[in-house]
């Protein structure tokens, strides 16, 4: 029995994430900040025969987080799989540009985006050493990526906001100080980019759709025992070699 935790699964690239790690026969935990909307999402799955159960989690309360951690370690003593998947894209100071962009604005995306994933995976990281095989999957994005952000002939070259890009680029280097501390482990921790899919984070412009999105998270979600670590991989926007996944630059 494999135990999932996905923080942000009522919805979007999260939700899909818990449907496809349920068909893979997890147990899936839908972690969401609104009960209404997470034992929505928690019985539609279920209506599906997936295992599931509500998780009350708000990634941005420390109280919500222990109380998570403690329900999980009291009904299952163990976390297999956890999917840093809440995120916010954060507010637009005027057109977001840095010069325009208050540090209140960087702040509220960032306690969402960097400084809760750290929060719930130290809550949950004493569960995920007593699974056999751990996986750590933080949702970051290619838009935080420095080299495909600097590449003057690359999509993202037209992008100079300050929010979301930089506290994704946070999680990509949050992701790999994990994998380091860990690499002793059987614990694995990757960065997944899901590519830009249609969600109501995007006013559902993206030109993929949730389930692409979640494909990648899945894939790091249950790597095998010689699989990467530390790896930032995904969705590869523009690739012309035809490989639609792969690693991507930091
Ligand atoms: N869509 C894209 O193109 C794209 C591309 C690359 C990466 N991503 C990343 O993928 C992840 C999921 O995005 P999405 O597109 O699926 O967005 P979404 O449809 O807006 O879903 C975001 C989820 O995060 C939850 N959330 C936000 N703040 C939270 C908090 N404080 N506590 C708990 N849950 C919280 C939301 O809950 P509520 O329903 O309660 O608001 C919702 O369930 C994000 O990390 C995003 O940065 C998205």
């Amino acid at each position: 029995m494999t135990i999932a935790l996905i923080t942000g699964a009522n919805k979007g690239i999260g939700f899909e994430t818990a449907r496809q790690l349920a068909e893979r026969g997890a147990t899936v935990l839908i972690g969401a900040r609104d009960p209404h909307r997470g034992r929505a999402a928690t019985e539609k799955l279920a209506a599906e025969g997936a295992d599931t159960r509500f998780v009350q989690l708000d990634v941005t309360d420390a109280g919500s987080i222990a109380a998570a951690a403690d329900r999980i370690d009291s009904e299952f003593g163990r976390l297999d799989i956890l999917v840093n998947n809440a995120g916010i894209p954060g507010r637009l100071d005027g057109d977001g540009a840095p010069s325009s962009t208050s540090p209140d604005t960087l702040r509220e995306v960032f306690e969402t985006n960097v400084f809760a994933p750290v929060a719930v995976t130290n809550a949950v990281l004493p569960l995920l050493r007593r699974a056999d095989a751990a996986r750590i999957v933080n949702t970051s994005s290619e838009v935080g990526s420095m080299t495909m952000a600097a590449d003057p002939a690359g999509p993202l070259w037209p992008m100079a906001a300050l929010t979301y890009p930089t506290s994704k680029t946070a999680l990509t280097m949050i992701t790999l100080m994990y994998a380091k501390e860990l690499r002793d482990t059987a614990i694995k921790v990757n960065a997944a980019n899901p590519g830009y899919c249609a969600t109501d984070f995007n006013g559902n412009t993206g030109f993929r759709t949730a389930a692409q999105g979640a494909e990648p998270v899945v894939h790091l979600a249950t790597l095998p025992a010689d699989g990467p670590t530390g790896q930032f991989w995904g969705y590869r926007w523009g690739a012309e070699d035809g490989a639609e996944y792969g690693p991507l630059p930091w």
